[in-house]
């Protein structure tokens, strides 16, 4: 009672509350206009720039194999690779806007899902046949039904339709590789009517999933995306940069400095828009009036750490255990001591422990992860052993995994 007395003072004598204090600073910077954005829309990832320097070959190439359907034959199917943020969706998406630009005729249909997106092949299915106008009952049918009212469709209306499905590799490791087999073997049974497919993946390895008739069929024409160079991420940012922030607001050096952290580990255009919008934001939240190299750092900080949270947040229970096991140990540890802790941490949760081989595999996924450091070290004439690490800073680890409630009574 005393308390809550004391709290209703407070709040009514309190004029140093600071609360309305920032509330009323931010809302003075937006009426002074002293916004640094003037388009943040156009760093967001599914806004599809209107140029896309450094990509004009890919460009051509897809747009040459595809023109044949304006002239009422069918395109080749094709496959477009490579790694993330090399600019595939952004090109197939400008491509696609141009092709449906020329398509005022009818008769030709040009249809794009992300298969990552959609989640099952049935809802992959389900939205091509939208596209083409034809409705699909959320759930119910067979993936064969749905596959014959496609084809039945794109027979009776004598239509040559491109499909583009964007993170192809998603669906073929969780579904295999049979819808894209039936597609391809379509031809005779929809002739004259066409069906080509685009595929887009940074998965290069799901090439070997397929089956060889699928790969031969799929890939009859192939379109490679390499990183950018930091050269070339420089340029792209600038061009951002120019039409997201006010005039002079995003200083050179800072560009730069995106480029050069975007393009350490391949050249990645995503992560280097996603850092001009961030470090934009940090100076916005500041109160700054410029966005230089501090922000640009503070951004790629704030990046990596919603990155490891994001990662911890997903781990399974087993290996968030084993990570509680390693944090036990200030200074690092080695595998037999992470497993006795895991052994004791296991028991007091309740769950069945695994094998120390199968921990010791585990251990190797989240150094890979970058979650903790297993680094061999020498011991002399006792031969060689791991030394384990947890490479989180603390207070993210125990916030992180203090929200999963198998795990509370640990803390
Ligand atoms: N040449 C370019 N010019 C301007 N912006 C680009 C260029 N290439 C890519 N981008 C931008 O970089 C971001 C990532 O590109 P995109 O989504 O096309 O990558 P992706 O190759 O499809 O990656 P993923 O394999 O992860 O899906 C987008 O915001 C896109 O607009
Ligand atoms: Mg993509």
């Amino acid at each position: 009672m005393v308390g809550r007395r004391a709290y209703l003072t407070n709040v009514s004598t309190d004029n140093r509350s600071p609360l309305p204090d920032r509330i009323d600073s931010i809302f003075k910077r937006a009426r002074e206009g002293k916004a640094l954005f003037v388009n943040r829309n156009v760093l967001m990832p599914e806004y599809v720039p209107d140029r896309l320097p450094f990509r004009e070959n890919q460009i051509n190439t897809i747009a040459e194999v595809l023109s044949p359907v304006l002239h009422g034959s069918k395109p080749s199917n094709l496959l477009l690779y490579g790694k993330t943020g090399t600019g595939k969706t952004a090109v197939a998406r400008y491509v696609l806007s141009r092709l449906q630009a020329e398509l005022s005729k009818g008769g030709l249909t040009v249809s794009y899902v992300n298969t990552r997106i959609a989640g099952t092949e049935y809802r992959v299915l389900a939205e091509f046949a939208h596209s083409l106008g034809v409705s699909i009952p959320f759930t119910g049918l067979s993936i064969g039904e749905v596959m014959g009212r496609i084809f039945k469709e794109i027979q009776q209306k004598r239509i040559h339709s491109i499909f583009v499905m964007d993170e192809i590799d998603y669906l073929v490791k969780a579904y295999g590789d049979g819808v894209l087999y039936e597609f391809t073997r379509a031809s005779d049974r929809i002739s004259p009517a066409s069906l080509s497919l685009v595929g887009i993946s940074n998965d290069l390895k799901f090439k070997e999933e397929l089956d060889p008739r699928v790969l031969s069929s799929l890939g009859e024409e192939e379109t490679v995306f390499p990183p950018y160079t930091v050269e070339e991420l420089r340029e792209i940012l600038r061009e951002r940069a120019m039409i997201a922030f006010r005039k002079g607001v995003f200083s050179d050096s800072a560009v730069n400095l995106c480029a050069a952290m975007a393009g350490t580990e391949h050249g990645d255009a995503r992560r280097a828009v996603d850092l001009i919008r961030i470090a934009g934001e940090v100076a916005e939240r500041e109160g700054l009036q410029t966005v230089d190299d501090s922000c640009v750092k503070r951004a790629s900080e704030k990046m990596e750490h919603d990155r490891v949270e994001e990662a911890l947040r997903s781990l399974p229970l087993q290996n968030k255990i084993i990570l509680l096991a390693v944090s036990r140990f200030d200074t690092g540890t080695n595998t037999g001591e992470v497993y006795l802790a895991y052994n004791s941490l296991s028991k007091k949760i309740g769950t069945e422990a695994l094998t120390q081989r199968r921990v010791s595999g585990i251990l190797a996924e989240l150094d890979m992860l970058g979650l903790v450091e297993a680094a061999v070290v020498s011991k002399g004439r006792r031969g060689r052993t791991k030394r384990i690490r947890l490479l989180i800073p603390q207070d993210t680890f125990n916030k992180t995994l203090a929200e999963d409630p198998t795990l509370a009574a640990t803390f």
